[in-house]
């Protein structure tokens, strides 16, 4: 029993895990959605190909869970080429990353996650490293110390972010590729809903695909999992097909709202609104009022509530928008 409890959880993880995989496109034709990113590096893999060259420095940013670490492994998959996956928190000093760089064959493709976060030493290697293919490691220390150069087999570095800001210029300027992910429409959503319905050898009627896109904020991650909750309520009190009454149900208990705002959402607003009184005010302050971090506002709250026109940045701060009030049930009148 003991044995099972401590076992099971990481069954379930790793279930979790392959179900998450097996939800991934593998190509670019099977990729829905970001029709801008996909022409352009459709001619930018097939140019490279031709010429027998490693594809260019590619950047990818943009909020959480619009497949940034997807569309990574489509391009390496697409130039025939193997994928290293690592993270700038993850690679601590310059040793770290010189054994990754020196561990690459010919045409692969390193992928590092939250780029913006590697060190200003870790960052110095990399420079070379991107625009001549070479390593430059010193040996022995004091007066005795040399400098060496070691060639590196060529290779393409795909860096994703949220934070393209907060990149540093010499940096940002080494990438030939950079595309910004943007959120999904509600009609590319519900494509990837019913892709993954599919895949998951589930019914689902158009409405409740559309329901869900509705609610996803934008982003494929968070409509796949309202997938699989949705998909276990149709288990429980349906026949397992998912239609629109069931996807309401399973909805509302979750606390997703018709726009698919969750209750930090909802606390940010009001916060805004009532203890603010519609000013504009600092993130700093906001993030201490509601308790979440500056970062988790910035890359997972604000796009979506921007792009529904609830919140705008502006000199002075955040500011809320008539909508929000409105979708909250307040009236607008502000100070
Ligand atoms: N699953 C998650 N993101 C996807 C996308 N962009 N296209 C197809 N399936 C997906």
């Amino acid at each position: 029993m003991e044995e099972e409890r401590i076992i099971n959880p990481e069954l379930e993880d790793v279930k979790e895990e392959r179900l998450e995989n097996s939800l991934r496109p593998k190509t670019l034709d099977e990729y829905i959605g970001q029709d801008k990113i996909k022409e352009n590096m459709k001619i930018y893999i097939e140019a490279a190909k031709k010429r027998g060259e490693p594809l260019d420095h590619v950047l990818l940013y943009g909020p959480p869970g619009l497949g940034k670490t997807t569309l990574s492994n489509i391009i390496s998959n697409e130039m025939n080429s193997n994928i290293k996956i690592t993270s700038g928190p993850a690679i601590e000093k310059p040793g770290d990353l010189a054994a990754l760089l020196t561990n690459l064959s010919e045409f692969d493709v390193l992928f590092i996650d939250e780029i913006h976060r590697l060190s200003k030493s870790v960052e110095e290697i990399l420079y070379p490293a991107l625009e001549d293919f070479t390593l430059d490691i010193i040996i022995g220390k004091g007066p005795s110390a040399r400098s060496i150069r070691l060639d590196l087999p060529k290779f393409t570095l795909i860096g994703a972010t949220t934070k393209a800001g907060s990149l540093t210029t010499p940096l940002r300027d080494r990438f030939g590729i950079v595309h910004r992910l943007e959120l999904y429409s509600v009609e590319d959503l519900s494509k990837i809903v019913k892709r993954s319905a599919n895949i998951l050898d589930v019914k689902i009627e158009e409405t409740a695909a559309v329901e869900i896109a509705r609610r996803s904020r934008g982003t494929p991650r968070i409509a796949n999992r309202l997938l699989k909750r949705v998909r276990d309520y149709a288990a429980v009190l349906g026949d397992g097909n998912i239609n629109l009454k069931i996807t309401k149900i399973a909805l509302n208990k979750l606390e997703i709202d018709e726009l698919g705002l969750d209750e930090i959402d909802r606390k940010l607003l009001d916060t805004m609104i009532v203890q603010y009184s519609g000013r504009a005010v600092g993130i700093e302050a906001l993030a201490a009022t509601v308790g979440e971090e500056v970062d988790t506002i910035e890359d997972v709250y604000e796009p979506y509530l921007i792009q529904i026109g609830f919140i705008a940045r502006t000199l002075r701060g955040r500011k809320v928008l008539p909508p929000a009030y409105k979708h909250l049930g307040y009236e607008y009148n502000p100070e």
